[in-house]
Protein backbone atom coordinates (compact mmCIF):
# COMPACT_ATOMS: atom_id res chain seq x y z
CA UNK A 1 0.00 0.00 0.00
CA UNK A 2 2.38 2.70 -1.13
CA UNK A 3 0.72 4.67 -3.74
CA UNK A 4 1.16 7.98 -1.83
CA UNK A 5 4.87 6.98 -0.12
CA UNK A 6 7.07 10.10 0.47
CA UNK A 7 4.07 12.35 -0.57
CA UNK A 8 2.74 14.71 1.77
CA UNK A 9 -1.21 15.29 2.24
CA UNK A 10 -2.97 18.45 3.69
CA UNK A 11 -6.33 17.96 4.35
CA UNK A 12 -8.86 20.22 5.84
CA UNK A 13 -11.63 18.75 7.60
CA UNK A 14 -9.70 16.05 8.78
CA UNK A 15 -11.28 15.56 12.48
CA UNK A 16 -14.70 14.08 11.24
CA UNK A 17 -16.34 12.19 7.94
CA UNK A 18 -15.05 12.43 4.52
CA UNK A 19 -12.01 13.93 5.27
CA UNK A 20 -10.90 12.11 8.13
CA UNK A 21 -11.78 8.67 5.97
CA UNK A 22 -8.70 10.25 3.67
CA UNK A 23 -6.25 10.67 6.54
CA UNK A 24 -6.58 7.09 7.52
CA UNK A 25 -6.00 6.17 3.75
CA UNK A 26 -3.70 8.46 2.34
CA UNK A 27 -1.67 7.43 5.74
CA UNK A 28 -2.41 3.77 5.07
CA UNK A 29 -0.67 4.32 1.28
CA UNK A 30 2.47 5.78 3.27
CA UNK A 31 1.58 9.33 2.74
CA UNK A 32 2.47 11.72 5.33
CA UNK A 33 -0.39 13.87 7.15
CA UNK A 34 -1.33 17.29 8.40
CA UNK A 35 -4.55 17.58 9.43
CA UNK A 36 -6.94 20.97 9.53
CA UNK A 37 -10.13 21.51 11.10
CA UNK A 38 -12.25 24.01 13.13
CA UNK A 39 -12.88 20.83 15.92
CA UNK A 40 -10.58 18.48 17.36
CA UNK A 41 -11.09 14.56 15.80
CA UNK A 42 -12.07 12.00 18.45
CA UNK A 43 -8.66 10.99 20.17
CA UNK A 44 -9.35 7.25 18.50
CA UNK A 45 -9.68 8.45 15.15
CA UNK A 46 -6.58 10.48 14.97
CA UNK A 47 -4.44 7.56 16.82
CA UNK A 48 -5.15 5.52 13.53
CA UNK A 49 -4.08 8.07 11.67
CA UNK A 50 -1.30 8.23 13.43
CA UNK A 51 -0.85 4.49 13.60
CA UNK A 52 0.11 4.42 9.66
CA UNK A 53 1.64 7.42 9.67
CA UNK A 54 4.05 8.62 12.40
CA UNK A 55 4.18 12.35 12.87
CA UNK A 56 0.75 13.22 11.82
CA UNK A 57 0.22 17.02 12.73
CA UNK A 58 -3.45 17.91 13.36
CA UNK A 59 -4.49 21.30 14.07
CA UNK A 60 -7.61 22.46 15.32
CA UNK A 61 -9.34 25.70 15.64
CA UNK A 62 -8.88 26.90 12.32
CA UNK A 63 -11.30 28.22 10.64
CA UNK A 64 -10.95 28.09 6.59
CA UNK A 65 -12.76 31.55 6.42
CA UNK A 66 -9.51 32.83 8.00
CA UNK A 67 -6.95 33.61 5.88
CA UNK A 68 -4.43 34.84 7.48
CA UNK A 69 -4.71 31.56 9.89
CA UNK A 70 -5.11 29.46 7.50
CA UNK A 71 -1.95 30.87 5.57
CA UNK A 72 0.12 30.58 8.61
CA UNK A 73 -1.13 26.83 9.06
CA UNK A 74 -0.42 26.09 5.82
CA UNK A 75 3.14 27.25 5.63
CA UNK A 76 4.11 25.58 8.77
CA UNK A 77 2.75 22.88 7.58
CA UNK A 78 5.24 23.08 4.62
CA UNK A 79 7.89 23.53 6.83
CA UNK A 80 7.73 20.49 9.06
CA UNK A 81 7.40 18.14 6.09
CA UNK A 82 9.43 20.29 3.44
CA UNK A 83 6.69 20.49 1.19
CA UNK A 84 2.97 19.67 -0.12
CA UNK A 85 2.12 17.32 -2.71
CA UNK A 86 -1.26 16.88 -2.17
CA UNK A 87 -4.55 19.23 -1.11
CA UNK A 88 -7.58 17.82 -0.29
CA UNK A 89 -10.76 20.11 0.59
CA UNK A 90 -13.04 18.39 2.39
CA UNK A 91 -13.27 21.26 5.34
CA UNK A 92 -17.45 22.35 4.56
CA UNK A 93 -20.94 22.68 6.04
CA UNK A 94 -24.87 22.25 4.82
CA UNK A 95 -27.11 24.96 4.87
CA UNK A 96 -30.91 25.32 3.57
CA UNK A 97 -33.13 27.67 3.06
CA UNK A 98 -35.32 29.44 -0.13
CA UNK A 99 -34.08 33.03 -1.24
CA UNK A 100 -36.66 35.28 -0.16
CA UNK A 101 -36.65 33.86 3.69
CA UNK A 102 -32.96 33.34 3.79
CA UNK A 103 -30.53 35.30 5.62
CA UNK A 104 -27.53 36.88 4.09
CA UNK A 105 -25.66 35.79 7.01
CA UNK A 106 -26.89 31.77 6.23
CA UNK A 107 -25.84 32.49 2.52
CA UNK A 108 -22.63 33.92 3.61
CA UNK A 109 -21.71 31.42 6.36
CA UNK A 110 -22.41 28.54 3.77
CA UNK A 111 -20.67 29.87 0.51
CA UNK A 112 -17.69 31.10 2.79
CA UNK A 113 -17.14 27.99 4.86
CA UNK A 114 -17.43 25.73 1.79
CA UNK A 115 -16.46 28.05 -1.61
CA UNK A 116 -14.15 30.84 0.08
CA UNK A 117 -12.59 28.49 2.43
CA UNK A 118 -11.61 26.01 -0.35
CA UNK A 119 -10.44 28.96 -2.70
CA UNK A 120 -8.28 30.23 0.21
CA UNK A 121 -6.83 26.37 1.12
CA UNK A 122 -5.60 26.73 -2.51
CA UNK A 123 -4.59 29.39 -2.97
CA UNK A 124 -1.83 28.94 -0.40
CA UNK A 125 -0.82 25.28 -0.73
CA UNK A 126 -0.77 26.65 -4.34
CA UNK A 127 2.20 28.85 -3.37
CA UNK A 128 3.95 26.09 -2.58
CA UNK A 129 3.17 23.93 -5.26
CA UNK A 130 4.04 26.46 -7.64
CA UNK A 131 7.85 26.65 -6.03
CA UNK A 132 7.68 22.83 -6.25
CA UNK A 133 7.09 22.59 -9.76
CA UNK A 134 4.14 19.94 -8.51
CA UNK A 135 1.11 18.96 -6.96
CA UNK A 136 -2.29 18.06 -6.54
CA UNK A 137 -5.54 18.99 -5.40
CA UNK A 138 -8.59 16.96 -5.06
CA UNK A 139 -12.44 19.32 -3.15
CA UNK A 140 -15.42 18.01 -2.51
CA UNK A 141 -18.10 19.19 -4.08
CA UNK A 142 -20.87 17.52 -4.57
CA UNK A 143 -23.85 16.12 -6.92
CA UNK A 144 -25.55 19.20 -5.38
CA UNK A 145 -22.81 21.34 -7.41
CA UNK A 146 -23.86 19.45 -10.72
CA UNK A 147 -27.71 19.57 -10.27
CA UNK A 148 -30.42 22.12 -8.26
CA UNK A 149 -32.22 20.53 -5.16
CA UNK A 150 -35.14 22.50 -3.48
CA UNK A 151 -34.71 24.26 -0.19
CA UNK A 152 -30.44 24.12 -0.11
CA UNK A 153 -30.06 27.42 -2.21
CA UNK A 154 -26.63 27.99 -0.56
CA UNK A 155 -25.14 24.92 -0.37
CA UNK A 156 -26.39 24.43 -4.09
CA UNK A 157 -24.39 27.46 -5.18
CA UNK A 158 -21.53 26.84 -3.18
CA UNK A 159 -20.85 23.84 -4.67
CA UNK A 160 -21.58 24.52 -7.97
CA UNK A 161 -18.82 27.35 -7.01
CA UNK A 162 -16.23 24.27 -6.31
CA UNK A 163 -17.03 22.39 -9.77
CA UNK A 164 -15.49 25.78 -11.49
CA UNK A 165 -13.09 27.13 -8.62
CA UNK A 166 -11.52 23.17 -9.73
CA UNK A 167 -11.87 23.48 -13.55
CA UNK A 168 -10.34 26.83 -13.78
CA UNK A 169 -7.53 26.14 -11.48
CA UNK A 170 -6.73 23.01 -13.55
CA UNK A 171 -6.29 25.54 -16.40
CA UNK A 172 -4.30 28.19 -14.41
CA UNK A 173 -2.11 25.74 -12.95
CA UNK A 174 -1.42 22.68 -15.57
CA UNK A 175 1.31 24.56 -16.78
CA UNK A 176 2.79 24.21 -13.19
CA UNK A 177 2.47 20.61 -13.03
CA UNK A 178 -0.45 20.98 -10.54
CA UNK A 179 -3.36 18.84 -11.41
CA UNK A 180 -7.00 20.19 -9.94
CA UNK A 181 -9.37 17.97 -9.71
CA UNK A 182 -12.94 17.44 -7.51
CA UNK A 183 -15.50 14.89 -6.56
CA UNK A 184 -19.41 14.91 -6.49
CA UNK A 185 -20.50 12.27 -3.91
CA UNK A 186 -24.18 11.38 -3.65
CA UNK A 187 -25.25 11.28 0.32
CA UNK A 188 -22.58 9.77 2.28
CA UNK A 189 -23.16 8.90 5.91
CA UNK A 190 -21.48 11.01 8.25
CA UNK A 191 -22.15 13.51 10.53
CA UNK A 192 -23.11 16.59 8.41
CA UNK A 193 -25.81 14.37 7.51
CA UNK A 194 -26.60 12.79 10.51
CA UNK A 195 -30.05 14.98 10.66
CA UNK A 196 -31.14 12.80 8.81
CA UNK A 197 -30.92 8.70 10.18
CA UNK A 198 -33.07 10.96 13.13
CA UNK A 199 -36.97 9.64 13.78
CA UNK A 200 -38.02 13.03 12.46
CA UNK A 201 -36.14 12.69 9.22
CA UNK A 202 -37.05 9.50 8.39
CA UNK A 203 -39.41 10.35 5.74
CA UNK A 204 -37.04 13.22 3.82
CA UNK A 205 -33.54 10.29 4.47
CA UNK A 206 -35.77 7.51 2.51
CA UNK A 207 -36.73 9.93 -0.25
CA UNK A 208 -33.06 11.02 -0.22
CA UNK A 209 -31.57 7.41 -0.61
CA UNK A 210 -34.46 6.30 -3.19
CA UNK A 211 -32.47 8.98 -5.58
CA UNK A 212 -29.27 6.79 -5.64
CA UNK A 213 -29.92 3.45 -7.65
CA UNK A 214 -27.66 1.47 -5.17
CA UNK A 215 -30.65 2.84 -2.74
CA UNK A 216 -28.19 3.24 0.59
CA UNK A 217 -26.10 6.19 1.53
CA UNK A 218 -22.08 5.65 0.62
CA UNK A 219 -19.56 5.86 3.48
CA UNK A 220 -17.20 7.98 3.83
CA UNK A 221 -14.20 5.48 2.78
CA UNK A 222 -16.24 5.12 -0.68
CA UNK A 223 -15.16 8.49 -1.24
CA UNK A 224 -11.74 7.87 0.30
CA UNK A 225 -10.78 5.47 -2.83
CA UNK A 226 -11.35 7.77 -4.99
CA UNK A 227 -9.75 10.53 -3.41
CA UNK A 228 -6.66 8.51 -3.66
CA UNK A 229 -6.95 7.87 -7.19
CA UNK A 230 -7.43 11.58 -8.19
CA UNK A 231 -3.96 12.05 -5.73
CA UNK A 232 -2.30 9.20 -7.28
CA UNK A 233 -0.03 8.58 -10.31
CA UNK A 234 -2.93 6.48 -11.44
CA UNK A 235 -4.99 9.94 -12.33
CA UNK A 236 -1.49 11.20 -13.54
CA UNK A 237 -3.90 12.56 -16.77
CA UNK A 238 -6.67 13.37 -15.14
CA UNK A 239 -7.35 17.23 -14.24
CA UNK A 240 -10.59 19.61 -14.20
CA UNK A 241 -12.51 16.76 -14.16
CA UNK A 242 -15.92 16.77 -11.50
CA UNK A 243 -15.68 13.00 -10.74
CA UNK A 244 -19.53 11.88 -9.68
CA UNK A 245 -19.20 9.08 -6.83
CA UNK A 246 -23.00 9.02 -6.18
CA UNK A 247 -23.94 5.22 -6.50
CA UNK A 248 -25.87 6.30 -9.45
CA UNK A 249 -28.15 9.44 -7.42
CA UNK A 250 -26.96 11.39 -11.66
CA UNK A 251 -27.53 8.32 -13.73
CA UNK A 252 -30.84 9.21 -14.31
CA UNK A 253 -34.71 8.12 -13.25
CA UNK A 254 -35.45 4.07 -13.33
CA UNK A 255 -39.44 2.96 -13.13
CA UNK A 256 -40.11 0.25 -10.86
CA UNK A 257 -42.12 -1.97 -13.29
CA UNK A 258 -44.54 -4.14 -11.79
CA UNK A 259 -44.01 -7.49 -10.79
CA UNK A 260 -39.80 -7.00 -10.98
N1 LIG B 1 -21.80 13.77 3.64
C1 LIG B 1 -22.32 13.96 2.42
O1 LIG B 1 -23.40 13.44 2.08
C2 LIG B 1 -21.59 14.81 1.41
C3 LIG B 1 -22.01 14.73 0.08
C4 LIG B 1 -21.38 15.52 -0.87
C5 LIG B 1 -20.36 16.37 -0.49
N2 LIG B 1 -19.97 16.42 0.81
C6 LIG B 1 -18.92 17.37 1.16
O2 LIG B 1 -17.81 16.68 1.69
C7 LIG B 1 -17.14 17.52 2.62
C8 LIG B 1 -16.96 16.78 3.93
O3 LIG B 1 -18.26 16.54 4.46
P1 LIG B 1 -18.55 15.43 5.57
O4 LIG B 1 -19.80 14.77 5.17
O5 LIG B 1 -17.33 14.63 5.83
O6 LIG B 1 -18.91 16.38 6.80
P2 LIG B 1 -18.42 16.36 8.33
O7 LIG B 1 -19.31 17.31 9.02
O8 LIG B 1 -18.30 14.97 8.82
O9 LIG B 1 -16.95 16.97 8.21
C9 LIG B 1 -16.74 18.31 7.84
C10 LIG B 1 -15.58 18.86 8.65
O10 LIG B 1 -15.41 20.23 8.26
C11 LIG B 1 -15.10 20.96 9.44
N3 LIG B 1 -15.46 22.37 9.27
C12 LIG B 1 -16.69 22.89 9.18
N4 LIG B 1 -16.61 24.24 9.08
C13 LIG B 1 -15.30 24.55 9.11
C14 LIG B 1 -14.58 25.75 9.05
N5 LIG B 1 -15.21 26.94 8.96
N6 LIG B 1 -13.23 25.71 9.11
C15 LIG B 1 -12.58 24.52 9.23
N7 LIG B 1 -13.21 23.34 9.29
C16 LIG B 1 -14.55 23.36 9.24
C17 LIG B 1 -15.94 20.31 10.54
O11 LIG B 1 -15.43 20.61 11.82
C18 LIG B 1 -15.84 18.84 10.17
O12 LIG B 1 -14.78 18.21 10.83
C19 LIG B 1 -17.98 18.80 2.74
O13 LIG B 1 -17.46 19.78 1.89
C20 LIG B 1 -19.33 18.35 2.24
O14 LIG B 1 -20.09 19.41 1.71
C21 LIG B 1 -20.56 15.65 1.77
Amino acid sequence: MTRLRDRVALITGAASGIGLACARRFADEGASIAGVDLHAPAPEAWKAVEAAAPGAWMVDGVDVRDEDRLREVVDTAAGRFGRIDVLVNAAGVGGGGVAHELDVAEWDRVVDINLKGTFLACKHALRHMVAQGSGCIVNLASVEGLEGMSGTLPYNASKGGVVLLTKNLALDYARHGIRVNCLCPGLIDTPLTAGLTSDDSAPIRDQMIAWHAMKRLGRPEEIAGPALFLASDDASFVTGSALVVDGGWTAGRSIELPGQ
